[in-house]
């Protein structure tokens, strides 16, 4: 996965802190200037609409727990969350029915099998087993209780926005375009339902699913939503509290296993923060405490992930410092005085 030319890239080391701000800025534009030329990667076309989007786009965005924001590019650029949706409506079902619910009736494991697999369902005995591939998705936003389909549609959407600030609103033509060709989805939801593990009516839930996609987001937003993840919980530009810091935590865990799909490994190995990405082109990636990076680019590769968007946040792990499983070796501290040490020359 990762060709990436990292020769350079400045290194710095874990602490807890993000560095200054003006040292934030400044690395995002270099992020930016380093892998604005790279082409590889192709747009997504099995959603037609998605294929439209101009490769060239490229936005970044850094917002910090303190709600500072650092971007550069098409960073205000807005397209839709698609997957990425399925991280935020995980956390919101989880803050709705618990911890315990959603891993008995979804499953918080990686299926090492691509974004759209019915074979992971077969499998295991028609067990989603990861919220954040469709089936489980799918089954995720079931779970969202409501009395009626219009009723979760709205929780779904007003707890997105939360998430990101701001009022969400869906791309009409995105949605229209996924609902003409999501065959796919549709499949796994009645699956879901032959194997007993749905407990509504599967087109409304795939409805639903495909309209929390459509959502347009910005790389600004997906840092803010990010950020709030990283906040315990708080978005730290409204200073509105969306859910609980167990939440934000228990989601944070579910990306670092399962947000890059079947390289989630290779992710954590290269990046080593939490993450989740779309196949609009979007990606967030989280370091608790601390902040979330936003990325927008469209070129994606085979598995669904955004390259540009993983190359910037290998860059920016490294030269702020995010990687969770880094540390240094504590001071040792010098020795104590011996009391002898005070005795004075007769
Ligand atoms: O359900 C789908 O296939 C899309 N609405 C979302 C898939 C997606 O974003 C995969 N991500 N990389």
């Amino acid at each position: 996965m990762f060709e990436v030319d990292l020769q350079g890239v400045p290194q710095r080391a874990f602490t807890g802190a993000l560095p200054a701000p003006t040292d934030i800025d400044d690395l995002v534009r270099q992020a930016h200037a380093r892998y604005a030329s790279h082409r590889e990667g192709s747009v997504a076309d099995y959603i037609p609409i998605l294929a439209e989007a101009p490769p060239d786009l490229f936005g970044i965005s850094v917002v910090d727990v303190a709600g500072g924001a650092h971007e550069h590019g098409d960073a205000d650029h807005a397209f839709s969350i698609q997957s990425i949706s399925k991280a935020f409506v995980f956390a919101l079902v989880c803050e709705a029915i618990g911890h315990q619910a959603v891993h008995d009736r979804v499953g918080v494991n990686n299926t090492g099998l691509p974004f759209n697999s019915v074979m992971a369902l077969e499998l295991n005995g028609g067990c989603p087993m990861n919220p954040m591939v469709n089936a489980g998705a799918i089954a995720t936003t079931a779970l969202m209780p409501a009395a009626s389909h219009d009723e979760r549609w709205a929780r779904v959407r007003d707890g997105l926005s939360r998430f990101a600030g701001r009022e969400l609103e869906i791309d009409a033509e995105v949605y229209r375009s996924e609902m003409r060709t999501n065959t796919r989805n549709r499949a796994i939801a009645r699956l879901l339902e032959g194997y007993g593990r749905l407990e509504t009516d599967p087109d409304a839930v795939v409805d639903t699913y495909t309209r929390q996609c459509a959502l347009t987001v910005t790389a600004h937003d997906l840092a803010v939503m990010g950020a709030t993840l990283a906040d315990g919980g708080v978005n730290p530009i409204t200073g509105a509290r969306v859910v609980s810091a167990e939440v934000a935590r228990d989601t944070l865990a579910v990306l670092a296993s399962c947000g890059m799909y079947e390289r989630s490994g290779e992710w954590l190995y290269e990046i080593g923060v939490p993450a989740k990405s779309g196949v609009a082109g979007g990606i967030v990636a989280v370091s608790p405490g601390k902040g979330a990076i936003g990325v927008f680019s469209p070129p994606l590769d085979s598995a669904g992930n955004s390259v540009r968007g993983q190359r910037v946040c290998a860059f920016l792990s490294r030269a702020l410092g995010l990687n969770l499983f880094a540390s240094q070796p504590a001071p040792v501290p010098s020795p104590a005085p011996h009391p002898s040490d005070n005795t004075e020359a007769p």
